[in-house]
């Protein structure tokens, strides 16, 4: 899945890229390593701009000369499989030249864009990229986005959005989990990596107050009090390592602002767990394993997606009575968009006393913070999400129940890239 790319090539065609660009913004070969003639296309043709917040980005984007430093080249290959960027490279830290940003849609949350647009050093240590202060203003002592900075992310959400969606395609399997290394080196190991990669959100206590966290509206994880969301464990039990690793490998989407660590060596993705692990009274010292302890509530399931149901429309049809039968709908809104906790009026906390500020977009694979895999969907309906969100085990209690409800979330998905995720 991953691009694997020489560094130095890497960074010379991103010089070459963007000295490119400084002549003709709009145009640039195509480097999708799947297609065999490389043909010449505008990027705009890649991106289709719909509300006029995501028009008035575009002009602020050239305003700001963002393409000074960054192209919008990158698409998916044309033979349908997944190719995801290779992340950054220890280089790109210390140059100036950004990463291509044609497949930045989608890939990370609004919030995460204005903390990095306020402070790129503070949020990935080591940035080059200058801060866009101007583009916020101060309220209540926070910084917070102007119309300028909401339209540019708008419009950085809708690049690409005439493609395949990658990051939708991705999200939709599970990902695999690798068999943990035995090797000594692994803490201190992860607490560099974690040192680096994590604490400029989740501190470097691990308490979740990192100097960036105040920007997110989903916070942080304290890793300290270890109240975790993204499990295959009964409600009120540790997470598995495995979900960790799942986590770490996929972030949030769209939805939060937890990056993807998917381009990091799963030696190093084990790592950070152990690490993690290390900071929670309860969870700390009992080592790695792969696969969790039996619960009895295991859910089956590879990385492809299932194989369509032949009797897939009634299938829907059941699981849309369960929602409404369950009353899923009180708190993730009838169309499966999310409420804040004002709108349902309700005072969801995690139960360590961190608010839980939505509900949380349902429609679409990058909006789903624990992934959109059908068995992401049903960890989240079986094992419940945090304190707030209930655990639906007891009332689904046959795997066809459980399917029939998955494949109703699933068939909630608005088509792809119409409206803003995670907002
Ligand atoms: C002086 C060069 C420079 C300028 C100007 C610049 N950037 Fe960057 N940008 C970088 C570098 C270097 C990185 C990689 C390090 C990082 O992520 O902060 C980066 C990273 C990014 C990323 C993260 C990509 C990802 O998903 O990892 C985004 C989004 C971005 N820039 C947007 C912008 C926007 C919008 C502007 C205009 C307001 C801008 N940049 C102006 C150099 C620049
Ligand atoms: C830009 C900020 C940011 C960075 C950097 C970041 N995280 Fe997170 N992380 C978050 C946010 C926000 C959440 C909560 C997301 C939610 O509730 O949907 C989170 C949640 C998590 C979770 C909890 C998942 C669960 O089941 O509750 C884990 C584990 C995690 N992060 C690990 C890491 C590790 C390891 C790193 C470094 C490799 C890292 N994070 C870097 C913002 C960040
Ligand atoms: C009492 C309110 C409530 C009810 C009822 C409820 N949910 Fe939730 N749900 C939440 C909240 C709040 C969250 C987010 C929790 C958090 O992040 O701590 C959530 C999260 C989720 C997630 C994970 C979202 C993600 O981003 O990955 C899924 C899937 C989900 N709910 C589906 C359902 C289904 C299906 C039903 C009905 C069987 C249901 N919910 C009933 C409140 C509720």
């Amino acid at each position: 899945m991953r691009r694997p790319r020489n560094r130095t090539t890497r960074r010379l065609t991103a010089v070459a890229l963007a000295a490119a660009a400084l002549f003709a913004p709009a145009c640039g070969p195509d480097r999708s390593p799947g297609s065999a003639v490389p043909t010449v296309a505008p990027a705009e043709e890649s991106t289709v701009l719909v509300t006029d917040s995501e028009k008035r980005g575009e002009g602020i984007y050239r305003r700001e000369n963002c393409g000074r430093c960054h192209t919008l080249f990158d698409r998916p290959r044309a033979d349908g499989r997944i190719d995801l960027p290779p992340g950054p490279v220890a280089d790109t830290l210390v140059s100036r030249v950004g990463p291509d940003l044609g497949l930045e849609g989608h890939f990370r949350s609004d919030d995460w864009h204005f903390a990095h647009l306020y402070a790129p050093g503070a949020v990935v240590p080591g940035s080059r990229m200058p801060p866009s202060r101007h583009l916020f203003r101060p309220e209540s002592g926070r910084p917070t986005a102007t119309q300028d900075a909401v339209d540019l992310v708008a419009y950085l959400q809708a690049l690409g959005r005439a493609r395949r969606d990658i990051w939708a395609e991705w999200r939709r399997r599970e990902p695999a989990i690798p068999a943990p290394p035995s090797d000594g080196s692994l803490v201190r190991r992860g607490d560099e990596l974690y040192q680096r990669h994590c604490s400029p959100c989740h501190g470097a206590e691990g308490d979740g107050r990192g100097e960036v966290a105040g920007f997110f509206s989903f916070p942080p994880r304290d890793f300290v009090a270890g109240r975790y969301r993204f499990r295959s464990t009964p409600p009120g039990e540790p997470p598995a390592d495995a979900d960790l690793y799942r986590s770490i490998t996929l972030g949030t989407g769209a939805g939060a602002a937890m990056p993807a660590f998917y381009w990091l060596d799963e030696s190093d993705r084990w790592a950070l767990v152990l690490r993690v692990k290390e900071f929670s009274p309860v969870l700390r010292g009992s080592g790695l394993r792969a696969v969790p302890k039996a619960n009895g509530r295991q859910i089956e399931g590879t990385g492809e997606p299932r194989a369509p149901d032949p009797g897939a429309e009634a299938t829907v049809r059941e699981g849309r009575r369960l929602w409404d039968s369950l009353g899923c709908a009180s708190c993730h809104g009838p169309s499966g968009l999310g409420m804040t906790r004002q709108e349902a009026g309700t005072e969801w906390t995690d139960g360590a006393g961190v608010t839980v500020p939505r509900s949380g977009d349902l429609t679409h694979a990058c909006a789903l913070r624990a992934g959109a895999s059908q068995q992401a969907i049903e960890r989240a309906v079986v094992f419940g999400v945090g304190e707030a969100m209930p655990s639906y085990a007891d009332a689904l209690p046959g795997a066809s129940s459980r399917r029939a409800l998955v494949s109703f979330i699933q068939s909630l998905e608005r088509a792809p890239r119409t409206g803003q995720a995670g907002r």
